[in-house]
């Protein structure tokens, strides 16, 4: 846009009472190399899994992420019952899991007849506490899955240093950490295994999708086999056994070669995607400042181990009342601001087998949070305008 109608667009927005955006929570961002790398796709001939764009976008993370063995899956969900199958989950046996997460990261267990352990918040982020997991530990306990909140790193030392002593798997599952860092360190290469989301909420997307990274390399060989059926398929194809035969459980966790084509098509724009977002994050950032040095709500803490991959912003507002008034107030702007999780610990389907510990935090940040439009197509203006509505809302505009 030229600058002149640039000004004039805020001119508008600030100066005109009537005059109304229409900004969603989130729009899905196309790269415009989608298209041709379906049709190549289409035109390869070969459209089911793991062929060349598969290939393309695993390799892409090895080259980038330094991730030894990737695997896609059709969503993050899947690759969080691939761990759960890899780590060999039996009933009965105790994974801690933050309540503060998406029902995936504990379902993916369950389904493999787990006890879920649920783990209170941070005070100054919705990641684990680090600190309240060993207390938790039994000797049924056989995992700690980590979520790395809005891409914020947990704190990954502490972390594996419980879970070594204790002879635990950490699963990562860093579906919104794509790109982001604990001391330099990408996010999903720390735990023995990780899984990223590539849904069309997350800052890189094919729709559904997802992916599961084995860091301890004793998962490699059957993670194979049970991204493939169950199956020996992929041995078969590099010509290390003479045919293909069902040899353990799995299932059809692949995505087609249409999936990993888009896929691919964003992953070349990643940095370019990243850069925006992160400009949009630290534009909300410094907007809304001064109503936490006013304490009407209180903004992301960004641990010094961490870093901001621009996946969402959010605001804690001081109680729910004040939430849900925020909501509608902006929702009457066309301005779409949603909550987020509701504490696991509570749901319908597990609180009565939850074991009745008070988790304080992840109920704080299930009344509290509030996560503002961001995605790649937004501009500098709109959020501007958004952080203006907020402080209207809070009268100090
Ligand atoms: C922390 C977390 N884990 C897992 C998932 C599931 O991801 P997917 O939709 O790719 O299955 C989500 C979804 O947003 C998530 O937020």
């Amino acid at each position: 846009m030229n600058p002149v109608n640039s000004r004039l667009k805020i001119l508008k927005m600030f100066t005109t009472s009537g005059y109304k955006m229409n900004i969603p929570f989130n729009k899905p961002y196309l790269t415009g190399k989608e298209i041709d790398y379906l049709y190549n796709a289409i035109q390869s001939g070969k459209i089911s899994g793991n062929g060349t764009y598969t290939h393309r976008c695993h390799s892409f993370f090895t080259e980038k992420y330094n991730f030894k063995n990737c695997f896609l899956t059709s969503s993050c969900t899947d690759a969080l019952e691939m761990t759960a199958i890899l780590i060999n989950t039996m009933p009965g046996d105790q994974i801690i899991i933050p309540s503060y997460t998406f029902v995936s990261t504990a379902n993916a267990f369950v389904l493999r007849g787990a006890k879920i352990i649920f783990a209170d918040s941070e005070k100054n982020t919705p990641n684990i506490d680090a600190d309240k997991i060993e207390e938790l530990i039994t000797h049924r306990t056989k995992a700690i899955v980590v979520v790395h909140y809005g891409g914020v790193a947990c704190d990954m030392d502490k972390i594996m240093k419980i879970a070594k002593n204790h002879k635990l798997f950490v699963i990562e599952d860093a579906a919104q950490s794509i790109d982001s860092y604990y001391k330099n360190r990408p996010l999903g290469s720390i735990g023995h295994l990780a899984t990223f989301s590539f849904h069309e909420t997350k800052n890189i997307i094919s729709g559904e999708g997802g992916m599961l990274v084995v860091n301890d390399r004793k998962f490699k060989r059957r993670a194979e086999i049970i991204w493939e059926k169950g199956t020996n398929r992929a041995a078969f194809y590099k010509g290390e056994v003479a045919k293909y035969s069902w040899v353990d459980i799995g299932s059809s966790f692949l995505p087609s070669e249409i999936t990993a084509a888009f896929l691919f098509a964003q992953l070349e724009n990643l940095e370019k995607i990243q850069k925006k977002r992160i400009n949009l994050w630290e534009h909300y950032y410094s907007n809304l400042k001064v109503l936490e040095e006013q304490k009407y709500i209180k903004l992301p803490y960004i641990p010094e181990y961490a870093a901001n991959n621009g996946h969402l912003f959010y605001i804690l507002c001081r109680n729910l009342k004040e939430r849900t008034m925020l909501i509608n107030y902006l929702k009457k702007q066309n301005i779409m601001a949603v909550f987020h999780y509701q504490s696991l610990h509570r749901s319908p389907f597990y609180y009565k087998k939850h074991d009745g510990r008070k988790l304080p935090l992840a109920d704080n940040y299930t009344t509290k949070l509030l996560r503002l439009p961001l995605y790649y197509q937004l501009d500098v203006e709109s959020v501007q305008y958004i952080s203006n509505r907020i402080k209207k809302f809070y009268g100090i505009y």
